[in-house]
């Protein structure tokens, strides 16, 4: 099945607070277990950067488990900034360890040079140009700098993305299953995110499938 793209940015209010009310619960806690195996256990620290943060709640989540992280997070849409802003205010003990940026992916400049990790979760579909993720890591990495990418991958079919988003989201309201469907079409398939990461220079970094419609991409720079 050909890939169609959907809009880059989630900038519509409604839009932004409906994917900030969702439950993401078992996606981001498994973020955050996968990030943790890769650390092989010991407790996550330096800086990071979160490419495509939203509401911020695997932000959170890393920040409240792991007090030596010092996080940016970056977003091109101020819709769902603001509802990370709302979630951050509700945190007064993370205060000043998650720093927000609206800014939009290609970014030349950004608050450090290099980061100890780079994560991203459900970005990558959303880009037109894959390129400008995988660019950003290179830029914004140094040698050993850890990496964990996650995102849904393409179905076979539209027929196969209309059974996920029942078997998922069947008591989501509409707006999100309708954005959940335009995001498995807009995803890449295992395949074409290897190809993208040979390209980019990035081909140490493993792709693997972890569910029926989630991929991972993790490892270090080399
Ligand atoms: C599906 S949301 C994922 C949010 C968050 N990572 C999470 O796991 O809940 C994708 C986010 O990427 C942002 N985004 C899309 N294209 C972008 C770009 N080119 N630069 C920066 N942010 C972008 C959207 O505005 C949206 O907030």
């Amino acid at each position: 099945m050909q890939r169609i793209p959907e809009p880059e940015l989630m900038d519509d209010h409604e839009q932004a607070q409906a994917y900030a009310a969702a439950d993401f619960e078992a996606a981001n806690a498994s973020f955050v277990e996968q990030l943790e195996a890769l650390y092989g256990g010991v407790a996550l620290a330096g800086r990071v950067l979160d490419l495509g943060c939203g509401p911020a709640d695997i932000c959170i989540r890393l920040a409240n488990r792991h007090p030596a992280l010092d996080i940016h997070a970056l977003d091109g849409s101020e819709a769902m900034l603001a509802c990370a802003r709302e979630r951050l205010n509700r945190e007064p003990a993370l205060a000043g360890r998650i720093r927000l940026l609206h800014e939009r992916l290609p970014v030349r400049m950004l608050p450090a040079m290099a980061y100890d990790l780079i994560i991203s979760n459900s970005l990558l579909h959303h880009l037109h140009d894959p390129a400008v993720l995988w660019d950003t890591v290179r830029r914004f990495s140094h040698p050993g700098t850890r990496l964990l990418v996650m995102d849904l991958f393409r179905p076979d079919s539209p027929q196969v993305a209309r059974e996920t988003v029942e078997r998922y989201s069947a008591s989501e309201p509409q707006v999100l299953k309708t954005d959940f469907y335009n995001s498995l079409l807009a995803a890449f398939t295992p395949a074409e995110v290897s190809a993208q990461l040979a390209t980019a220079g990035l081909a140490g970094l493993t792709v693997r499938t972890i569910s029926d419609r989630h991929l991972l991409v993790s490892g270090q720079t080399g």
